[in-house]
């Protein structure tokens, strides 16, 4: 995990290679400042050499004027190592996710995403500073402390390192213990942002049917969870100090009291005692800090291996190696075409699907809600990629193509459609950033779209914002059928585009099809026959099942979901 996660460092190898350098520096100016000590105790001030206090007072000041030196330096290159190893994750992760396709981001939710790419990421800095200053100094601190403490007095020494076993043994538990649950944390961190985040998503959903409070329950639920998960982690780390208290204490009195016997007994001196208990406070130090890293590293430990989840995902859609550059025509053929979403052959969603369709023709797609409309034609620019069979547009097979060749030859407008944020204008421009002005009005002619457009006060520059909350549904429906048409498609998937927008409107929009796009095929999913009664071809689906296949008048005579559909629009209304 480590090396995978090491890569990201990249640039900042430079400061994260300097940091132990200093830190090793502060280290060694800090430990030599007891010994210094101690020969002032034994050489000058017991024995009245105030010249020798003197030089060696000024020395030790300036000791630890370096090591405060060391200790900045160290903390600023730490900090620029693990901010821009933050960084670098954090594009990389995004970088991932913008290759992935619609069946990985099904995988991973959104917020869990988010997730991984916040609180994970964070928690991934927060232990790489550590690890880079406070794991080299604490271990480092220990050891020198120690060699010092053995020189002044090995017998005495002898007691720290008999303290040091136990003490290890019990971070190495804790630390076992405490892995999984915080990875139960992470967890349960992914289910609160899904609550709230779906939450402020449908906001506006949850205030007209006045679910504030069962919201806020759900909520409630999330959270609390991880505040049990929190504490039962915590709780089992917050044995970490007091173990080390007791023991590092233990080993205090212990020295104090040999350490009496010894100055009595004349084999020591006050000065080597002042030094012995000063490392032994270093000792501890080190072993509070060591604790405190443990920690915060196994916290990381779980963010890490869920940020490496999210890096290797393969992307399920990749791009051929010899890619064909360039789509031919609009036709489409589906050849025994399976699909389900999760893999699993025994939930098809798609079954033995075959389909011819010329180039230019308009075909209309009827269906119950369910049956597969969507999942059909998301086979058409590889949103998802076939089960088995195959799906060809212009003769070739849809996984043969540039992806991208692909994806500019078929424009889709998704049932679930959207705007971003920015002016009319560069919203039309996803369709192709070079069109002119004249082409995005055109194409806001065919949607029915120029008229509205035309007359918001600042027309084309209007700003869009967020989510397109400022434009009625089915305005932001004809705005989307516009960003398709600016792509100059081969192929026009309409996904239920138009259902939002009036029975007239809807009418003049595909009368502008067949007279500005003869060319281009024509997919059109709808709910009403209305929408589909003129199309070349008909296509009714049932349960994942082509039910028939024909015109207005063929249907009408053989199919009966098709006259069962016609009929009670008829009655509704509808018509
Ligand atoms: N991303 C997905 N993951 C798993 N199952 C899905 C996914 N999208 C759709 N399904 C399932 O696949 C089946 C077909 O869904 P699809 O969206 O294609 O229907 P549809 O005909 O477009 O319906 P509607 O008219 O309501 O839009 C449904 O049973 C649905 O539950
Ligand atoms: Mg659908």
């Amino acid at each position: 995990m480590i090396v995978k996660l090491a890569r990201y460092v990249g640039e900042f190898k430079k400061y994260a290679l300097l940091t132990p350098v200093f830190v090793c520096l502060e280290c060694v100016f800090e430990v030599l400042i007891p010994y210094l000590m101690s020969h002032i105790i034994d050489r000058g001030v017991s024995v009245g050499n105030s010249g020798y206090t003197l030089r060696m007072g000024l020395l030790l000041i300036g000791l630890a004027v370096l090591s405060i030196a060391a200790g900045v330096t160290a903390a600023r290159f730490s900090t620029n190592a693990a901010s821009g190893f933050a960084r670098n994750i954090r594009a990389a992760m995004f970088h991932k996710v913008q290759e992935y396709s619609f069946a990985n981001i099904d995988k991973f939710s959104t917020s869990s995403i988010i997730t991984r790419m916040t609180t994970d990421v964070n928690n991934i800095m927060q232990a790489f500073v550590m690890s880079l200053r406070i794991a080299t100094r604490a271990p480092l601190m220990m050891i020198v402390a120690m060699v010092f403490a053995f020189s002044v007095n090995a017998k005495l020494a002898l007691i720290y390192l008999c303290a040091v076993p136990v003490l290890g043994a019990a971070i190495f538990i804790i630390f076992r213990t405490a892995f999984p649950m915080f990875e139960r944390v992470f967890k349960a961190y992914d289910g609160l942002n899904e609550v709230v985040q779906e939450n402020l998503a449908g906001i506006r959903v949850v205030k007209s049917y006045v679910k504030e409070d069962h919201e806020r329950e759900k909520f409630g639920k999330a959270s609390e969870l991880i505040y049990r998960l929190f504490m039962k982690a915590e709780r089992l780390m917050s044995f970490n100090m007091p173990i080390m208290q007791l023991v590092m204490y233990t080993c205090q009195i212990l020295i104090c009291w040999f350490g009496a016997k010894f100055i009595i007994s004349g084999t020591m001196s006050t000065g080597q005692l002042t030094s012995i208990v000063a490392y032994a406070g270093m000792i501890l130090a080190g072993l509070m800090m060591l604790g405190m890293v443990m920690v915060v590293i196994s916290i990381a430990q779980a963010s890490g291996a869920r940020a490496i989840e999210l890096l290797e995902e393969e992307s399920a859609i990749q791009d051929p190696e010899d890619p064909v550059m360039e789509v031919a025509d609009g036709s489409i053929v589906f050849e025994h075409v399976n699909f389900s979403y999760s893999g699993d052959e025994t939930k098809n969603v798609l079954t033995d699907v075959n389909l011819r369709i010329p180039s230019g023709y308009t075909v209309g797609i009827l269906g119950g809600t369910g049956s597969s409309k969507s999942t059909l034609v998301q086979m058409i620019p590889r949103l998802y990629d076939v089960g088995s069979g195959r799906v060809l547009v212009g003769g070739v097979d849809v996984r043969d193509y540039d992806l991208t060749v692909l994806r500019d030859a078929v424009a889709m407008v998704l049932q679930k459609n959207e705007l971003f944020s920015g002016t009319v204008s560069e919203n039309l421009r996803w369709g192709n950033e070079n069109a002119t002005d004249e082409e995005l009005r055109e194409a806001c002619r065919l949607a029915q779209a120029d008229e509205f457009v035309s007359a918001m006060p600042e027309g084309y520059d209007t700003v869009i914002t967020r989510g397109g909350t400022n434009v009625s549904g089915g305005q932001k429906q004809r705005l989307c059928i516009a960003r398709a048409l600016v792509k100059r498609p081969k192929i026009l998937i309409l996904d239920d585009s138009t259902s939002a927008v009036d029975t007239a409107t809807e009418a003049a929009i595909r009368a502008g099809f067949r007279e500005y796009i003869p060319e281009t095929t024509k997919l059109i999913i709808a709910q009403r026959i209305s929408s589909v009664q003129d199309c070349d071809m008909i296509v009714v689906i049932d349960e994942g099942h082509i039910n028939g296949v024909g015109t207005h008048d063929e249907l009408m005579a053989t199919n009966a979901i098709y006259r069962e559909v016609y009929y009670s629009q008829q009655k509704g209304g509808e018509q």
